[in-house]
């Protein structure tokens, strides 16, 4: 099994390093494109990335089913492996040529997500983890961060594209763990997110309206560099609840209940 990882691990790498400089390749071609909600934008580079990755998993592991942001979900449904694959994660970033975004390549074995490669091109930082076998950035092993109280921490999360059309955007837990803690970040890229948390740079990381793309890999960052991944509730983690909970350990009782109880009007506070 590790050595069957380490292949996935292996490919994955490769992949998302190949996809990493087809993304480069459209800088100065970024043909912006709306995909229905307002701000939710697609790019040449997006497209030539996915293309790249689904010809390299379908030449590798022709039996795997894929579900890619852009294509969405092929392949067998009876398949074990599923690579969850967002081509470009932090497309907005990308388009103002702002340089955080990245590849993001996830593998969920039976269910399970095992095996993630997130890449930022721009930085040439290569996050790579698998189940049991540690997390590590350009090579250097990934630890949470030691942070114990959520006054002390620094957070990130996002607001997903139908922030506009739902009064579950997000906008009160921002204020209110803004409010509680040395800061909330709004990166852009939900993987990198993870990433960062895996590294220790954020304490936790919220979002909701995420899609498993946006999620597989960045998981198994946070989980192989000894961080907690739940839903809000501190339940077991559904990737397609679009929902996620990601800490250090230390914080992630203190963050779920914040979130849990985040008061209905900013008066409150
Ligand atoms: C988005 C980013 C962003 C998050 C959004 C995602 P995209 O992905 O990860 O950080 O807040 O919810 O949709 O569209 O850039 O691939
Ligand atoms: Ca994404
Ligand atoms: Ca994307």
């Amino acid at each position: 099994m590790p050595e069957q990882l380490t292949h996935f691990l292996e490919a994955a790498t490769e992949i998302a390093l190949a996809a990493g400089q087809v993304v480069l390749s459209y800088a100065d071609k970024l043909a912006i494109e709306e995909k229905g909600r307002p701000g939710d934008l697609v790019t040449a580079a997006d497209k030539g990335s996915e293309q790249l990755i689904l010809e390299q998993l379908r030449s590798l592991f022709p039996d795997h089913s894929i579900l890619a942001e852009e294509s969405g979900a092929q392949g067998s449904s009876q398949s074990e492996y599923l690579w969850a694959i967002d081509p470009l994660d932090g497309t907005t970033n990308y388009a103002h040529q702002y340089p955080i975004y990245a590849v993001s390549i996830g593998l969920l074995i039976q269910g399970r997500p095992s095996v993630g490669v997130v890449y930022n091109p721009a930085t040439g930082q290569l996050f790579r983890a698998a189940l049991g076998l540690g997390a590590t950035c350009n090579g250097k092993v990934l630890e949470v961060s030691a942070t114990k109280e959520l006054k002390s921490s620094l957070l990130v999360t996002g607001f997903a594209y139908d922030r506009r059309e739902t009064p579950d955007n997000n906008y009160r837990e921002f204020c209110y763990l803004t409010h509680l803690t040395q800061g909330v970040r709004r990166s852009g890229s939900a993987s990198l997110d993870l990433a960062y948390v895996a590294k220790g740079n954020f304490d936790g990381y919220w979002e909701r309206g995420l899609s498993p793309w946006d999620l597989a890999a960045g998981v198994v960052l946070v989980e192989e560099a000894g961080g907690k991944i739940t839903a809000y509730d501190q339940g077991p983690l559904d990737l397609n609840s679009g929902r996620i909970l990601a800490t250090n350990g230390l914080i992630h009782d203190q963050l779920s209940q914040a979130l849990l109880h985040t008061p209905a009007s900013l008066a409150e506070l």
